[in-house]
């Protein structure tokens, strides 16, 4: 406490008397302030100017405001960007293998989810995005996904038949829905919301949070309750800026994201129960959403439709049958 005092009135007087930091941070993410990742961000921003006395100047860009998802990976690995934390489909093109958490129905709860991420298969995912040449922080939540459609509900399996599905630049997502009878249309979020509203997209799949605070919800009819499977964030920070750090403030920012890592977490269960509330009050308001819960049936129907399509990521240049087998496993 503190120390967090101290740190704070050394922030405050570098801020106060002018003097510029030693070095600017610049963290580009693509949602809004308030979801699990803006939340966290701002935060890891506040501790980390606190922590290192003003040092480190961090800016959180939201909203897309620096990259879009698509390229974020690319300026960090250049350097334009110092920090980001893109969802795990993202890295497709340097790791893959993060697309295991794209896999439908991979994930028991968030207790398992959190297990596998902190045990044996994070820290092997996390070594393959060190080894190309990125630095791995942490993962971070956002939540399990629910599919939503302007066309028609999304109940059965077969109601996905010719739909178009918006879904991140994935291979597992569009094996998904394909194996629905789906038409996936990769597309980067910031386009979303206009692709729903108008028709160029139908249906979509996102955790409460994103459809909550981007108003999805608004642009469309059905919203079905799947938790189908989960959308989450690696944290990454450029190695050059990384390197470019003394020991002690690089024991700064370790300290900084193991207590943001901490919120994100909380923040995600409360942002899911709470924007989960605000969608389903909007729609008894408005009377322009339905809101169906998939039951026991239902949502066996589904995990059988799509879980079919784990062997086709077997291969070690996709994700790995270890990788995906010890997920599964994992107690
Ligand atoms: C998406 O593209 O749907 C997500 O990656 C957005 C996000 O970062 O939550």
């Amino acid at each position: 406490m503190k120390k967090l005092v101290l740190g704070t009135i050394a922030a405050a007087m570098v801020a106060t008397s002018g003097l510029a930091a030693e070095y600017t941070l610049k963290f580009s993410h693509v949602v809004s302030p308030n979801t699990p990742k803006g939340k966290a961000a701002d935060f890891f921003e506040k501790r980390l100017e606190e922590l290192s006395g003003g040092k480190i100047d961090v800016q959180v860009y939201p909203s897309s405001q620096l990259y879009t998802d698509g390229a974020v990976v690319k300026a960090l690995r250049l350097n334009s960007v110092q920090m980001a934390a893109p969802s795990f489909s993202k890295f497709g093109k340097i790791v893959p293998q993060l697309a295991l958490f794209d896999m439908p129905f991979i994930f028991k709860d968030i207790d398992h989810l959190h297990r596998v991420q902190d045990g044996e298969v994070g820290t092997a995912l996390k070594d393959m995005v060190t080894a190309k040449g990125i630095v791995a922080l942490d993962f971070w939540d956002n939540g399990f996904k629910q599919f939503s459609s302007s066309k028609q509900a999304l109940i059965n399996p077969s109601d996905a038949e010719g739909q178009k599905f918006r879904i991140m630049s994935s291979k597992v997502l569009e094996a998904q829905i394909k194996a629905v009878g789906g038409n996936p249309q990769m597309m980067p979020f910031s386009e979303v919301y206009s692709g729903l509203q108008q028709g160029v997209i139908d249906a979509a799949e996102n955790p409460f949070s994103n459809i909550y605070t981007k108003k999805f919800h608004e642009v469309q009819k059905y919203l079905t309750v799947s938790d189908h499977g989960y959308l989450g964030y690696l944290v990454v920070m450029s190695k050059k800026f990384w390197n470019s750090l003394p020991a002690d403030l690089q024991a700064n920012v370790k300290q900084a994201m193991k207590e943001a890592t901490e919120k994100e977490r909380e923040y995600a269960k409360e942002l899911n129960d709470t924007q989960f509330k605000a969608i389903q009050e909007y729609a008894q308001k408005t009377g322009k959403l339905e809101i169906y819960t998939l039951t026991d049936e239902q949502r066996e129907a589904w995990r059988k439709a799509v879980s079919k399509i784990y062997p086709e990521f077997y291969s070690d240049r996709l994700i790995g049958k270890d990788l995906i087998e010890k997920t599964i496993a994992t107690k």
